[in-house]
């Protein structure tokens, strides 16, 4: 298959839109991530993105809308919880997914058999304008092989998918670079289940009471089942080995140096790089800056293997406020979990 790369222009969105209510796989742009979009209401077409991306089965997907009326017009949901019109008011258009009970429209390879569902509005307007030429509603997990890091440039998208889907829409690099803060509305009280651009505090603001699934910052003990079904597996990779360090800022820099030498690399802060010697060095900002860290991490990891010849890269673990836990969530999952907690030893 050739895949085919069109560009931000009325034509291009129309192709695009005529691929995906054809059954076609399109990756698009959002302010989050690429998706690898599919028409989903057509659960072959849905199951064509598994295929493409070597997903397990068993997780579910995002259905991206272009209006909130969308929710009603294709029965997407079994009914609108208050707390869903709350959410959208406040952070739709935008990098927020909320998961319902699902309706009569959404084919079993959407929810991988679960009984909910994960709606998004994006706020990108690409997006909004492919959902519209495709009229219906489009089923987007992040447009990556099944583990890589998700993709936060077209090219990005072409490295793993050329070949594998019938086009990229190329709309430039995605402002907040890691995926949707998803939060579920099924439970008894809202919980996140991956904490995003819109944080934890900005939903409490709104929402009053919010809880944290235990799977956003922690590995899920051997048997434990995942509420989110994507936060149970080791993802976002590079193919060199990511070590998290647990300690201050200078006990990273020393450690770091003393390990220092060939195939070591340091994801690092800006504050950093004067101070580090002998690793090569990839700065996610400055380290106070979350946003500009979250917006980097991805095509950092991905930079990480274009080098070459790097085997460890060493990180610090991250805060936990703001879009800092997002941060702090891939990063864990990157380093399949290893931290070494320097202020203990
Ligand atoms: O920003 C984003 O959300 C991007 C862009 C393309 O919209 N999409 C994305 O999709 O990140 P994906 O498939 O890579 O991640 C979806 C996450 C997974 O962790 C999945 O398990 C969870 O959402 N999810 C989807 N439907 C769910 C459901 N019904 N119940 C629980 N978790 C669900
Ligand atoms: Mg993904």
């Amino acid at each position: 298959m050739i895949t085919q790369h069109l560009h931000n222009n009325e034509n291009d969105i129309n192709t695009a839109g005529r691929i995906l209510s054809g059954g076609g796989l399109v990756a698009i742009p959002t302010e989050t991530v690429y998706g690898l979009a599919a028409d989903a209401l057509n659960g072959a077409a849905v199951a064509d993105i598994f295929a493409a991306k070597g997903r397990p089965m068993d997780n579910p997907l995002i259905v991206h809308i272009a209006a909130f009326e969308d929710i009603n017009r294709f029965s997407l949901v079994r009914e609108i919880p208050d707390a869903a019109y709350t959410l959208a008011k406040a952070f739709w258009p935008g990098p927020l997914t909320i998961i319902m009970k699902k309706g009569k429209a959404i084919p079993d390879e959407v929810s991988a058999g679960l009984d909910t569902v994960a709606i998004r509005f994006p706020s990108h307007p690409v997006a909004q304008a492919v959902i519209r030429a495709a009229e219906t509603p489009l089923a987007a997990p992040s447009a990556n092989l099944s583990g890589s890091p998700s993709p936060t440039t077209a090219e990005h998208v072409m490295n793993d998918m050329d070949g594998r889907i019938d086009a990229v829409l190329d709309g430039g690099e995605c402002a907040v670079g890691l995926e949707s803060t998803v939060i579920t509305l099924a439970a008894d009280v809202p919980r996140v289940l991956r904490p995003g651009g819109v944080t934890v505090e900005q939903l409490r603001e709104v929402l009053g009471e919010v809880e944290v699934d235990d799977a956003v910052l922690h590995q899920l003990a051997q048997g434990q089942t995942a509420a989110s079904p994507g936060m149970k597996y080791k993802h976002y990779a590079p193919k060199a080995n990511v070590i998290l360090l647990k300690c201050s800022d200078d006990a990273y820099i020393d450690y770091v140096n003393k390990n220092a030498g060939t195939g070591v690399a340091a994801l690092c802060c800006d504050e950093d790089i004067p101070l580090l010697r002998g690793v090569k060095t990839i700065s996610l900002g400055r380290r106070l800056d979350y946003e500009t860290q979250a917006h980097r991490l991805f095509d950092s990891l991905r930079r990480v293997d274009g080098y070459g010849g790097v085997l460890t890269v060493f990180s610090r673990l991250p805060s936990t406020d703001g879009v800092g836990l997002a941060v702090y969530n891939r990063l864990i999952r990157a380093a399949g979990f290893e931290v070494i907690d320097l202020d203990e030893s």
